[in-house]
């Protein structure tokens, strides 16, 4: 498939790595680039393990949603806007498979908001995070609000977002705004060992665990207990759960089969 901002590298061990491709605009997320983004994520392929998403080049993942394009945007246009990005980025949230996000620079905006629809977040040393939109007469529009407070809590979240400041790598480590922080040559290395040991395991297992902790967070403690219990339950009917324990009795190295 062709794509005009996306590059994408399909390596034969499950993983995909897509790169946001826009050097112009240090990978602004314009509507182009979002619906690409759409339709890269709608048509991934079923044999696809874990996707990690990153920037193009070496000093920028996603520096925000494209300030030129939103100028002149009035009310009507911008709920548009917010509703194609936020769209975009639940897609993400609710893939079957697990999405790593290799920050690579710039994580601004949008770019941040991206980051955070990801399951994991591991960073590069010079990995600037952010919501600075408070400083261009707007607020985060990509969901930003949301799973900022959800990730880091609302004192932090909240001053974020109302000083519009930037967040080193090492800052956003602190507070839980990401899994790990790397130095930029060893990022992709990093990144491709932790999505090879996640390959390695039942991927079915892997989707409920996904689908458990997405679907249980917004539950009461009840809720997300049995929610928990049905997606246990289900594993039993795969083949692979078989396979897994056997292996293990037998002491032998599991092959799973995705069934
Ligand atoms: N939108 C449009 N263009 C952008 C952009 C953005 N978010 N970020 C960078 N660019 C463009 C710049 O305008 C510049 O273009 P020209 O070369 O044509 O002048 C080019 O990318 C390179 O940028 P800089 O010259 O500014 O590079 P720098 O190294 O000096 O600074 C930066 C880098 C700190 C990331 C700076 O570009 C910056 O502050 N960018 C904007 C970050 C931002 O505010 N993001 C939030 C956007 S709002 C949003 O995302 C809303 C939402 O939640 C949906």
């Amino acid at each position: 498939m062709d794509y005009n901002f996306l590059k994408v590298e399909n390596h034969d061990n499950g993983i995909t790595v897509v790169a946001i491709s826009v050097p112009q605009s240090l990978n602004a997320l314009n509507s182009k680039v979002l619906s690409e983004l759409e339709r890269f994520i709608d048509n991934l392929d079923i044999s696809v393990r874990v996707l990690v998403i990153t920037g193009d080049g070496p000093k920028s993942f996603v520096a925000g949603a494209d300030i030129s394009e939103m100028k002149d945007l009035n009310e009507k246009g911008g709920l548009s806007f917010g509703q194609l990005g936020a769209m975009v980025f639940r897609k993400i949230e609710v893939l079957d498979i697990p999405v790593i996000a290799a920050v690579n620079g710039y994580a601004l905006g949008g770019g941040c908001e991206l980051a955070m629809a990801c399951d994991i977040r591991i960073a590069s040393e010079n990995a600037r995070f952010g919501q600075p939109e408070t400083g261009l007469g707007i607020i985060p529009g990509f969901s930003g609000t949301y799973r900022l407070s959800k990730l880091v809590g609302q004192a932090f979240a909240k001053e974020i977002i109302y000083t519009g400041r930037t967040v080193k790598s090492d800052e956003a480590l602190k507070i839980g705004l990401v899994n790990a922080v790397v130095p930029q040559e060893e990022l992709l290395n990093t990144v491709m060992a932790m999505a090879v040991k996640i390959t390695a395991n039942a991927p079915i297992s892997v989707k409920y665990a996904k689908k458990s902790i997405n679907e249980g967070y917004d539950l009461s403690t009840a809720g997300a207990i049995a929610l928990e219990n049905e997606y246990f339950a289900k594993c039993f009917n795969t083949k692979d759960q078989k396979e897994g324990m056997d292996a293990f009795l037998s002491k032998r190295k599991a092959s799973f089969t995705n069934e």
